[in-house]
């Protein structure tokens, strides 16, 4: 029985001298003498792959975290052979293997060290179940700081931390409880203003120890599969989040309305308590555009079936929804209900796709129906089939998003909450047991579901979230934090792991706003919302068996306070929704926690609670009850508190006042803010002016605004509009110089610009080195500017 298996044990291995190497195009090959065998590769000058066996040959390479179409190719690579060690040489970084056992050491091209093997590489055999447990530990240095790892409900920085990757249903889960739904064995290293990453691509149960155990080693290894990690080269950490998640993919855009107000509960229904809550938030004027079904919808909590006496006419339903702006969402869990009369449960039988145990018979597991079996989502022909299944719900209903849960796989009533060790799985034509498995169970799931989605509900762009998830789900879905609990420390939590996964490439996430366990006060739950608005998936969710937790569960101030926030939110779509290009395109994290946004300032080191949303706007929640405020700190650079619109200078801790219905959020100076109209859905208005607001700043700042026809691929064949406005403040004129590239036209045909800070009365306005009429008492009044979309350098003088 292998326990949490500790870094080092008298067992171990270790790889003995190099007794030959060999060089292929991108690879370097290093034999020792005991047959261990490290495969080098050169990814791109700041990107290696390192994988070891101890067999004397390498298994099939296979990977479901890499994306194929990530980017390689180097400019430079050069081996040489020196006394005791061999040195690869790229543009970017010098490696050192040690040729009397194998280590290696890493450092820039000025010759710093960045990271450097302890023990390095070693192992210890599995007698139970063959193969070997796989290990690496390197030395860390005095103040080296450690991000990353996916959704760990514990501080930002994870220096001084051990924790492991194994997805887990974990109800109800505590501060620094582990191991959660998510599986993203990535991490990122920050020492002396180098940031590194390492993301080691094994989907056993892996282990991360950062100086935990002892104090200047870190080290991470699993319970089998190979020792296959790559490292990525910054400095810049920016360097390390972009090229991870260039490596494990990026998402498609989704929707525009996906980026709105979402409302869930387990369970609206039967349809009446659907319309009702609907209706409400239309009566409210409270923006939504998603409303969920959680099981209850199914017959007997069979998947893709409907409860016809709860929903008699689902599709009639889900249209009289669309009519009013509401896209339907519906849940689907992997166990599949053992009934002989059930369709979905003969067909997978019939084509024997559900997961054997060792010696034959199905895993037979309890979930909400009851008794399961469950398809083998590793398997491509079940994945095809299950995707298949989508047809009716989407083409015919016409519900617009699906709902992966339960797919760590959660098994009810056993001690582990998952299959068994040995359940077999196809693994993509790479046979192997449930311990290899389980990680990627869920994301192999929402990935089908993912491609069903998309076949059915083309031309539109589908909308998929999981709760469970490795290293590359991004590509196909969304993701929440799973079930927490109404706390004042959730909401801590929540804001952690909402910025870790953003830092880890699975930007698109959210957690159950309110708490999905027990009851949030109004307080907390209007906390939770000012909150929640800033976050990429937001989504109010609760257990619905204690109580209600719709804004109007809450008084009249928290409804205002909701109201105030969803609006800002929806005004803010064009920036939200450009902040979402540039993770698609580039993989810029949307949220960025303050050591991502400035490593060069120590300050910042070890900040939980400040995040910058997209780039320009800095976020500090309220955590406590009672606040009238609270100590936050403002990053380096000029901001205007968004609420005053007073200037402060960053680079220091500051209390910021705020009231109930604020929460601190700071403008950058010189950004410009893209605003739509506050809508009820996505859609709903036409509008002729987009808003920008100026926040003036002496000197330069650039701010880009990308839209697109909010749903559909036409973007993908250049129909998208990329504003760039670089604008320029003086003492007495500003300059905004406007360059627009893409093929889409928006619909509107003006810029409202409203001026924030401005140090001067305008004077004169000058499109495009004309003179225009300024009506200096049009404006005094109303404090804002109209002028056509289509300027090329708009220069207004004081
Ligand atoms: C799980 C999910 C939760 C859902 C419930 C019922 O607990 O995490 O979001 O509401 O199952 O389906």
């Amino acid at each position: 029985m292998i326990t949490n298996t500790e870094l080092e044990y008298k067992g171990d291995l270790y790889p003995s001298k190099i007794v030959s190497y060999t060089h292929d195009v991108d690879s370097i090959y290093f034999y020792t003498d005991n047959s261990v065998i490290l495969k080098l590769t050169v990814l791109r000058d700041s990107l290696i792959r390192f994988r070891f066996t101890t067999k004397g040959y390498f298994s099939n390479d296979f990977s479901y975290a890499i994306d194929r179409s990530h980017s390689h190719g180097y400019n430079h690579l050069e081996v040489t052979e020196e006394k005791t060690y061999f040195q690869i040489t790229t543009n970017k970084i010098i490696c050192k293997i040690q040729k009397v056992d194998l280590r290696a050491s890493i450092f820039d091209l000025k010759g710093n060290i960045i990271l450097e093997d302890e023990l390095g590489f070693h192992w210890e055999e599995c007698y139970e179940f063959g193969g070997n447990i796989v290990k690496m530990s390197k030395a860390s240095r005095d103040g080296e700081c450690f991000y990353g790892l996916g959704d760990k409900a514990t501080q930002l920085n994870l220096k001084g931390k051990r924790v492991e990757n194994f997805a887990t249903d974990q109800y109800a889960f505590q501060k620094e409880q582990d191991p959660l739904y998510k599986v993203v064995p990535f991490y990122i290293g920050l020492h002396h203003k180098q940031a590194y990453g390492i993301f080691f691509d094994n989907t056993f149960r892996t282990y991360f120890d950062f100086c935990h155990e002892r104090r200047n080693v870190t080290s991470f290894w699993a319970h089998g599969g190979e020792m296959n990690y790559y490292f990525f080269y910054g400095p810049n950490m920016q360097d390390v989040v972009t090229s991870y998640t260039d490596l494990t993919g990026k998402p498609e855009l989704p929707p525009l309305w996906a980026l709105g107000y979402h409302q869930c509960k387990w369970s609206y229904y039967p349809e009446s308590n659907v319309k009702e809550v609907a209706a409400k938030f239309r009566e409210l004027q409270i923006p939504c555009d998603a409303i969920y079904l959680d099981i209850d919808y199914m017959e007997g909590f069979r998947c893709f079936t409907w409860n016809k006496d709860y929903f008699p006419d689902p599709k009639r339903m889900v249209s009289e929804l669309a009519q009013d702006g509401f896209k339907t969402i519906v849940i689907i869990d992997p166990g599949i209900k053992i009934d002989k009369e059930y369709w979905v449960y003969k067909e997978a039988l019939a084509k024997d796709y559900f997961c054997k145990r060792a010696d034959g018979p199905y895993m037979k597991g309890k979930v909400w129906p009851g008794e399961c079996n469950f398809p083998d989502f590793t398997n491509p022909e079940v994945r095809e089939w299950w995707a298949g299944l989508f047809k009716e719900l989407i083409s015919d209903v016409g519900v617009k998003g699906v709902w992966n849960d339960m797919n760590e796989p959660a098994v009810m009533e056993v001690p582990n909450k998952t299959f068994p060790n040995d359940v077999r799985h196809d693994y993509d034509g790479n046979p192997c047991s449930h311990r290899k498995a389980h990680n990627i169970y869920g994301t192999q799931m929402a990935r089908a579901t993912y491609h069903g989605v998309k076949r059915f509900s083309y031309p539109k762009r589908p909308f998929i979230i999981t709760r469970s998830a490795y290293s590359g789900a991004q590509r196909y879905t969304s993701s929440w934090t799973g079930d927490n609990i109404a706390t004042w420390e959730h909401l801590w939590i929540a804001n952690i792991q909402v910025q870790r996964m953003s830092i880890s490439g699975m930007g698109f996430t959210g957690s159950d706003i309110g708490g999905f366990a027990e009851q949030p006060t109004g307080e907390l739950y209007a906390r939770w919302i000012q909150l929640g608005v800033f976050h990429p998936f937001c989504r109010t969710h609760s257990s619905g068996d204690h109580g209600d937790q719709e804004p109007w569960a809450f008084d009249e101030e928290v409804i205002d306070i909701t109201r105030k926030f969803v609006n800002l939110r929806y005004q803010l779509l064009p920036y939200l929704y450009t902040m979402f290009w540039q993770y698609i395109e580039e993989g810029t994290p949307m949220l960025k926690p303050l050591v991502y946004f400035d490593q060069d300032d120590i300050q910042t080191h070890y900040r939980n609670d400040e995040f910058v949303f997209g780039n320009q706007i800095l976020v500090c929640p309220i955590l406590e009850p009672n606040a009238q405020g609270r100590r936050m700190y403002i990053p380096r650079g000029e901001w205007y508190n968004f609420w005053t619109n007073c200037l402060v200078k960053g680079g220091k801790e500051m209390w910021v006042d705020t009231k109930f219905d604020e929460i601190p959020v700071f403008i950058k100076a010189g950004a410009i803010i893209p605003k739509y109209p506050v809508q009820q859905y996505v859609g709903e208005k036409e509008f002729d002016e987009l808003t920008l607001d100026i926040y003036y700043k002496e000197g330069k700042e650039k701010s880009v605004v990308y839209e697109d026809g909010q749903d559909g691929y036409d973007y993908k064949k250049g129909r998208f509009s990329f504003l760039s406005f670089q604008m320029t403040g003086k003492e007495k004129e500003v300059n905004i110089q406007l360059h627009k590239e893409g093929k889409f036209d928006t619909n509107y045909t003006k810029f409202k610009i409203n001026f924030i800070g401005l140090p001067f009365d305008i004077k004169m306005i000058e499109i495009d080195n004309e003179e225009i009429v300024f009506d200096a008492k049009s404006y005094k009044e109303n404090q804002y500017l109209i002028v056509p979309k289509d300027f090329n350098v708009l220069h207004i003088i004081g």
